[in-house]
């Protein structure tokens, strides 16, 4: 009974997206067909998480307070006033969602170490020595289950002394204090971590913290966004200039001295959405490049061929840093892996040539560019949670093929890729999560048509595995397959996390709703 009534809501379910898209959407989607199998047998999949965003246990065990315990401690800095000081409280129950990913079958686990845990006030006081233990327990256990730990050193949070001392990234100390850091994360951990990656999302991370003035430590100017201090032209560039050659810094020591030994790789998580014409003239064809090199390229161009895209030097002039030959030859190469987190796709705007950039909150660094979400009234994909977010599976191949050709000789990873509902979800809807279903199904045949036509694609993560502090726009957005119940924390697999299980354990046969 309770099986056919699943599949009738599924078939109606169904119908109704198909209908829904038919009428919305200007790009339909081809129903396509993904299996296990489509894939190399020794692809990587995985589910992704950050310690901020799951570990809780905030003051425990000698760990010190971080730029996120103390900016969402002042009221109004997060949407409902919350904060990561349990979050999931990952830290008292690390073995047990360990054994639910072994549930899942993964054979990887994208996981980042909180900095304050090991290093409570950075390069100027003493290790923690708890919080080692806690990562070597973590990475043990997933090592016994046969599950690859790929580690993420710095993911947004750092030691508010850092903070207090230098103003964070503005500074080039930064860059010393950041090796440090991942120096001993190379030391205690990578006779067992083989995969790492240096940093998360400095695209992101820059923009919010220093251009928009949304994440700590709120730094941005005017038309940007409305803060006590800060400069939203360059603050940004020079955050991520001290960042970019922080990772560089991090991956020459790890070459010189551990690699040989320990054999692994190591690369740079970004953010990357894909970005089509608005309108179909030269000048949006030359938006979508902007938008590429302001957002994108302005990452890899300098880890792979060791200096900014051409555009951005043309366009920022003396607002963006310069690299000295030492640091080119430092960046040139750095990386053993792209790292790509990709959600959504937006049209790329000209706000050079036409009137349709009209609010600076879409527009990109440098405010030459910015984005939009619909064509004609006609949005581009279906809404998620995230503002701005829309579902468009054909933007994972089209941002594939373009990373191809413009690093052709680089393996890429998607390390996050995820959906969250619009509204929080109540009722039946919380565990089954058809859509969430339909979203990883329709991006995995997006990248496996990449695939095909040459990406070097060589792991994908779901971001996330459970439900969890998302910045600042809390616990309200979930993305997780599995469902964390606030008050008693208790996890519960949704829909979805079945139907991962189950794509990955079956090989040739398509994993669909019937067959749980
Ligand atoms: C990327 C970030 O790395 C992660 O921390 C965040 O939760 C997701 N995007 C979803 O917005």
């Amino acid at each position: 009974m309770l099986l056919q009534k699943t599949l009738l809501s599924f078939f109606f379910f169904s119908l109704l997206l198909l209908v829904q898209s038919k009428h919305n959407h200007e790009v339909e989607e081809e129903e396509e067909v993904v299996t296990r199998s489509m894939f190399p047998d020794d692809f990587i999949f995985g589910v992704a998480t950050s310690a901020y965003q799951i570990e809780g246990a905030y003051l425990e065990d000698g760990k010190s307070l971080n730029n996120w315990d103390v900016f969402t401690h002042h009221p109004g800095n997060t949407g409902r006033g919350e904060n990561g000081d349990i979050a999931d409280d990952h830290y008292h129950r690390y073995m047990e969602d360990i054994d639910k990913l072994e549930y899942l079958g993964v054979n990887a686990y994208r996981l980042s170490i909180s900095w304050t845990r090991i290093l409570p006030r950075g390069r100027f006081g003493e290790i923690n020595p708890s919080g080692l233990m806690f990562y070597n327990n973590i990475i043990d256990n997933l090592l016994l289950k046969g599950i690859e730990p790929f580690v993420t050193i710095h993911h947004f949070d750092l030691p508010q002394e850092l903070e207090d001392r230098y103003g964070g990234w503005l500074s080039p100390h930064m860059q010393e204090e950041y090796v440090y850091f991942a120096k001993l994360c190379f030391e205690k951990f990578g006779d067992r971590v083989k995969n790492w990656m240096t940093i998360n999302e400095p695209n992101v991370f820059t923009q919010f913290a220093y251009m928009r003035g949304t994440f700590p430590p709120r730094r941005c100017s005017l038309p940007f966004g409305n803060c006590s201090a800060g400069n939203s032209d360059v603050e940004p560039l020079i955050a991520a200039h001290n960042m970019l050659i922080a990772h560089a810094k991090a991956v020459k020591l790890y070459r010189n001295h551990f690699q040989p030994k320990q054999g692994g790789i190591v690369g740079l998580t970004a953010n990357a959405f894909h970005y089509e014409p608005y309108t179909n003239d030269e000048f949006s064809y030359q938006a979508v490049e902007r938008s590429y090199a302001f957002n994108v390229d302005w990452i890899f161009d300098p880890l792979i061929y060791g200096n900014y895209p051409a555009l951005m030097r043309k366009y920022l002039g003396k607002d963006l840093p310069k690299f000295s030959k030492e640091e080119v030859e430092l960046l040139k190469g750095s990386i053993d892996f792209i790292g790509i987190n990709h959600y959504s796709t937006f049209y790329a705007l000209d706000c050079f040539n036409s009137n349709d950039c009209t609010s600076t909150e879409n527009r990109a660094i440098g405010g030459y560019t910015g984005r939009a979400i619909a064509r004609n009234g006609i949005p581009i994909g279906d809404e998620m949670g995230v503002f701005g977010f829309r579902i468009v599976p054909y933007g994972m191949e089209k941002l594939l093929n373009r990373l191809s050709l413009r690093y052709p000789n680089t393996s890429i990873y998607i390390t996050e890729n995820g959906y969250c509902p619009p509204n929080y979800q109540e009722g039946t809807e919380l565990l089954q999560d058809f859509t969430r279903i339909k979203f990883h199904q329709t991006y995995l045949a997006s990248m496996s048509k990449a695939m095909r036509k040459g990406a070097k694609v060589k792991g994908y993560f779901v971001w996330s595995f459970m439900d969890n502090f998302e910045w600042i726009q809390g616990y309200n957005i979930t993305f997780g397959l599995y469902y964390v119940d606030r008050n008693t924390m208790k996890r519960t697999p949704r829909l979805s996390a079945k139907w991962f299980k189950d794509f990955i354990a079956n090989g040739e046969k398509s994993s669909t709703i019937s067959t749980f």
